[in-house]
């Protein structure tokens, strides 16, 4: 077994094993992920075939974040995604980064563990399936403040990842929503269309009128079939929110941190994470 650099030859092998694992991301996120780190992104291959990816994204030099972890099924159990791991986290340890992060599938916790990865918070991950309906494609008008919303998830979210929002918001705007009071931003939320769904966050709203509002223009924007949602277990509102609006349980992740969790941001005003893969 061989780990070396992901480059974007690698983009189709990366694709071929996250529809095995059934996840949601679009070749534009290998992009994403390769551009914001073109050194700390590693395949494992065996005889020539990419059987293993990990991802690192780091933000602000403080804060990485480790993603994209997959094994090819027939590979599994010989060490192989516990190698990646331990690649990306010396990459990583090389550059100094203090705090590593990321969101544990049940499958990953386990090795993460030996790692020394700790459990900060539990997130759920909720499906919604309907009918295909007729979407608003149409972003809002006047445009949300993009700058007043990356300045509120710079403190919710504990680091400055305006780059990956800004390209989220390039690539989806009419998902880039916003509620205010006068003078006083109350809730944000973006989002992006998966391979498999439209996902919905990060998702912050400083109470449930804010947080009802933005689900529901969320999903009159989308009208696609499939809309998950990876909803913060400690915030109970945002449970019975999406419940009512017919979303189901899927699967736990488990976010985890590595070093000291000094900027741990806002989670209490959060009611979904942007998503396992990037925070
Ligand atoms: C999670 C995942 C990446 C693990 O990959 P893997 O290559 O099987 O991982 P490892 O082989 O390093 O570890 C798996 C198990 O095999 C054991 N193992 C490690 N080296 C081994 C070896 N040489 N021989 C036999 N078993 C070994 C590990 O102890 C571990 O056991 P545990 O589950 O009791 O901790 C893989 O199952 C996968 O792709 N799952 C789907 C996607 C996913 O959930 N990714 C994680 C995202 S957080």
């Amino acid at each position: 077994m061989n780990l070396r650099l992901m480059t974007s030859a690698d983009i189709a092998a990366g694709m071929r094993l996250k529809d095995i694992a059934g996840w949601n991301q679009t070749s534009t996120d290998w992009e994403r992920f390769l551009r914001a780190s073109p050194e700390g992104c590693f395949v494992a291959e065996v005889d020539g075939k990419v059987v293993g990816t990990a991802t690192t994204m780091v933000y602000e030099g403080r804060l990485a974040w480790i993603g994209m972890v997959l094994v090819d099924p027939d590979y599994r159990g010989r060490g192989i995604g516990t190698e990646l791991l331990e690649k990306t986290i010396d990459y990583l340890d090389a550059h100094r980064i203090p705090t590593m992060k990321l969101d544990a599938t049940p499958q990953g916790k386990t090795i993460y563990e030996k790692l020394g990865f700790v459990t900060e918070y539990e997130i759920e991950r909720w499906t919604l399936k309907r009918a295909p309906g007729a979407a608003t494609v149409t972003a809002e008008s006047p445009a949300p403040d993009l700058e007043r919303i990356l300045s509120a998830d710079r403190e919710v979210f504990g680091a400055d990842r305006g780059d990956l929002l800004r390209s989220l918001d390039r690539e989806a705007p009419e998902f880039t929503l916003m509620t205010s009071s006068p003078g006083h931003l109350t809730g944000y939320a973006l989002g992006r269309r998966g391979s498999r769904a439209d996902q919905l966050g990060p998702w912050m709203a400083r109470d449930e009128a804010s947080a009802r509002d933005l689900l529901d223009r969320f999903l009159r924007c989308s009208g696609r079939e499939t809309v998950f949602v990876d909803c913060l277990k400690e915030n109970p509102c945002t449970r019975q929110l999406v419940r009512s609006r017919g979303f189901e349980f899927s699967r736990p992740l488990t976010r985890m941190y590595r070093g000291p969790n000094t900027h741990p941001g806002q989670p209490e005003l959060l009611c979904a994470a942007l998503g396992p893969e990037f925070g």
